[in-house]
């Protein structure tokens, strides 16, 4: 197996045309390895922190073959207070939490222990054996150290869980690297779930989250959008991560101010109309999420508030300040950007392996897909939004499965939903000779493939020929 891979983080920040071959969306062989050499080693997203409020609320992470429980053994937010282990019993193999194929997990809460419904074997929360019958008769050779729960390395950031199974990772905070510096002010560890909805859909998980990779297909997927804003994007590598943002085609007219954000001005004369009608827009067509009300509402007081004529920055400098008015009477805070770190911080990051997010000051909705058993033709996908609420006013919600309908989901992620089986579809065909990213605007999902070969070592991506 080649497990050479030679195109470099420079090659990207160079933009060169890249390729890489399908078998890493088709291939039964890849998932195996993924199985193996991805998914047991990498931090992954679990689930928010506010899902586990009380000591002994838990949950079950599944992905691929692996099944991860998580619980909350102490109050606060501090390391400590959480602790996860393998969802299996060391004597016999048991999943000590039964996981049933088509629910999205298992949870509950006042655990005090967990007792293996196959001969017993009992657990506290901190994974150590506390009952095992008749334990004489292994003379001797039971100990701690094969009797206990395996533990699982589990972190937060963000207001996330993260898990990695590997006992030698490196700590999640320098996993994240660039991501930590460029995010953390959004303090997303402030907002709460406002919806969250998960369904299976027929294409590989890679497929699933690439279509929310890059703005490049807004002009050819939603069509609609093209009315009130510009789509033309930048997409850049972090290491592991990467980030897309709204660019300029003329890259001297990129202004610095969060334009590269949702956050931005519309298309048209009038931007005290065209922000409206963006915001509104997208209020509206992507499911309440990638805004929030206060700017829509904002948005539309511009032209009560501003004379005809007031320049785009005056603009946008306005409703941002009004938003916040508005947000601080209900009692939400907004965190401290600076325009520059709002341009840094563009429109959405792909955190490796299989988190996306797409935020803005006070709100971000999120992906994430999983794959679905031993398909590579399958995988969960996963959408949420999160965002601040004032202090107890946060929606109860919960995972809800819902079909890809207009009424679930909304019209701009039934769009998105409806390239992802064709894809999958027309990269078995025989006449399609690998994917050919655009080396600006999709060197996001370029940087995935990059990263996925290096871990797995398989799938590489290479130049594409001239
Ligand atoms: S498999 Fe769990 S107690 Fe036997
Ligand atoms: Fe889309």
């Amino acid at each position: 197996m080649d497990r050479q891979v030679n195109i470099t983080p420079q090659d990207l920040d160079a933009e060169h045309a890249i390729t890489y071959p399908v078998e890493a969306f088709l291939s039964k062989e890849y998932l195996e390895i993924e199985k193996k050499a991805l998914w047991p080693k990498t931090w992954q997203m679990a689930e928010r922190v506010e899902d586990i409020p009380n000591v002994g609320d838990w949950f079950t992470y599944d992905v691929a073959d692996e099944s991860v429980i998580v619980i909350r053994v102490k109050e606060g937010d501090g390391p400590g207070t959480l602790r996860a282990f393998h969802n299996v019993c060391p004597h016999r193999g048991r999943q000590l939490v039964d996981v049933h194929p088509g629910t999205h997990d298992s949870r509950g809460s006042n655990r005090t222990k967990f007792i293996c419904g196959f001969h017993g074997w009992t657990f506290n929360t901190e994974g150590e054996n506390v009952y095992i019958l008749d334990p004489d008769d292994w003379h001797g050779a039971l100990h701690p150290g094969c009797t206990g729960l395996t533990p699982v390395q589990v972190d937060t950031w963000g207001g996330w869980i993260f898990v990695n199974m590997d006992p030698e990772a490196e700590p999640l905070i320098e996993f994240l690297g660039e991501v930590d510096r460029i995010l953390g002010p959004y303090q997303f560890e402030k907002m709460r779930y406002k919806w969250r909805n998960w369904v299976v859909f027929d294409c590989n998980w890679k497929t699933g989250l690439e279509a929310f990779m890059e703005p490049y297909h807004v002009a050819g997927t939603h069509t609609q959008l093209l009315a009130y804003g510009e789509y033309y994007a930048y997409s850049k590598q972090y290491g592991l991560h990467g980030v897309s943002g709204f660019d300029e085609r003329d890259s001297d007219k990129r202004e610095i101010g969060g334009s590269s954000s949702t956050m931005r001005a519309g298309k048209g004369e009038d931007a005290r109309i065209s922000t409206y009608e963006l915001t509104r827009e997208n209020w509206e067509t992507v499911n309440n999420a990638s805004t929030t009300w206060t700017l829509v509402e904002a948005a539309r007081l511009l032209q009560e508030e501003l004379p005809e004529g007031t320049p785009t920055g005056e603009v946008i400098a306005h409703w941002f300040k009004r938003a916040k008015e508005i947000d601080a009477a209900r009692g939400v805070d907004w965190p401290e950007l600076t325009p520059a770190q709002m341009t840094e911080a563009g429109l959405a990051w792909h955190i490796f392996p299989n988190m996306s997010v797409l935020h803005g000051s006070t709100y971000a909705l999120c992906y994430r897909t999983r794959p679905y058993g031993d398909d590579p033709d399958k995988c969960i996908f996963e959408a949420y939004a999160i965002e601040r609420f004032p202090e107890g006013e946060a929606p109860q919600t919960e995972w809800t499965h819902g079909e890809a309908t207009l009424e679930n989901w909304g019209s701009v992620l039934c769009q998105d939903f409806s390239n992802m089986a064709a894809v999958q579809r027309g990269m078995k065909s025989s006449g399609f000779k690998g994917t050919m990213p655009n080396p600006h605007q999709e060197q996001k999902v370029t940087n995935f493939h990059r990263n996925l070969a290096n871990v797995i070592g398989r799938g590489h991506v290479k130049l594409l020929d001239r």
